[in-house]
């Protein structure tokens, strides 16, 4: 399938992927989602290439899930078509990921951004899980991956109540590696991928995955368990009111259905 909405390209070792729909500030849909997971794959089989770097634009790395395109799904569509199973093809990149973050970076798009590697930040990035807002909870490993990265005191307030993290903040909290001025967080990101993917090829697939171990025993349960809530949340009212809502720029009217 030829890309559309990402771009890509080679910098040294680096595979770089630019999401691309500023417009909608990056935000996932179905379509980028599998541009971005094959892009990771061909860069994977690639061997003159040993790392990739993520990224968006200065405004948003990206603003979640598209709203617009699930907002009227039913929770057996969602379950049916299971389009978060897509990203599970991340999780079996051998190659080490960064995410170069700048502005936005909520919902899924914080998400993709922890479902990689390594994350390096501008001094303008903004990391959130606001699905509370649509009637929803976080449905691409936000539960799971970010209790893990900043703990539950601080989960719980990201997912229950939108707290919303700055750079500096999520780098005291260890959920990113660093933080940069905006001129220059795309350059810092592809020399530490660049640095890395200089070293032995064996040990670092190898370190990436026993890292991952360590982070992930269990994951995948809970991974499951929260693609099954989130799925179910869409037959609820509250869904409906908060996406339309949402798209309507009003607030929502939550009934507790
Ligand atoms: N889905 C679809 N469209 C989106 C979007 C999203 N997640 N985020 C932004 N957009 C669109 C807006 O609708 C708008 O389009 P129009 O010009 O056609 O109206 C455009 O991008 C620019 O956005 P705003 O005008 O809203 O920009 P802003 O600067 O005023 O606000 C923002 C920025 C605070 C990030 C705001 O856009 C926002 O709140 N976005 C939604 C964030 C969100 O709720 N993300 C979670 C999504 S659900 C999810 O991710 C589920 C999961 O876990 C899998």
């Amino acid at each position: 399938m030829a890309a559309t909405i990402i771009h890509t390209e080679a910098h040294g070792a680096v595979g770089l992927i630019r999401l691309n729909r500023p417009e909608a500030l990056n935000a996932l849909n179905g379509q980028v989602m599998l541009e971005v997971v094959e892009a990771m794959e061909v860069f994977d089989r690639d061997p003159a290439i040993g790392a990739i770097v993520l990224t968006g634009d200065e405004r948003a790395f990206a603003a979640g899930a598209d709203i617009k395109e699930m907002a009227d799904a039913s929770a057996v569509e969602m379950l049916q078509t299971d389009r978060i199973s897509l990203w599970d093809r991340l999780r079996k990149i051998k190659i080490p990921l960064v995410a170069a973050v700048s502005g936005w970076c909520l919902g899924g798009g914080n998400e993709l951004a922890m479902a990689c590697d390594m994350i390096v930040a501008s001094e303008t990035a903004r990391f959130g899980q606001p699905e509370i807002n649509l009637g929803v909870i976080p449905g691409a490993g936000g539960t799971q991956r970010l209790t893990r990265a900043v703990g539950k005191a601080v989960a719980m307030e990201m997912v229950l109540n939108n707290r919303q993290l700055s750079a500096d903040e999520a780098l005291a909290m260890g959920l990113v590696n660093r933080v940069v001025p905006v001129e220059r967080y795309l350059d810092e990101a592809v020399a530490l991928a660049q640095e890395i993917a200089e070293r032995a090829p064996l040990a670092v697939r190898l370190g990436k995955e026993m890292v991952n171990q360590a982070f992930e025993s269990f994951l995948a349960d809970g991974i499951a368990a929260e693609r099954r809530s989130f799925y179910f949340l869409f037959s609820t009212k509250d869904q409906k009111e908060g996406m339309q809502a949402f798209m309507e720029k009003r607030k929502p009217q939550w009934s507790g259905k």
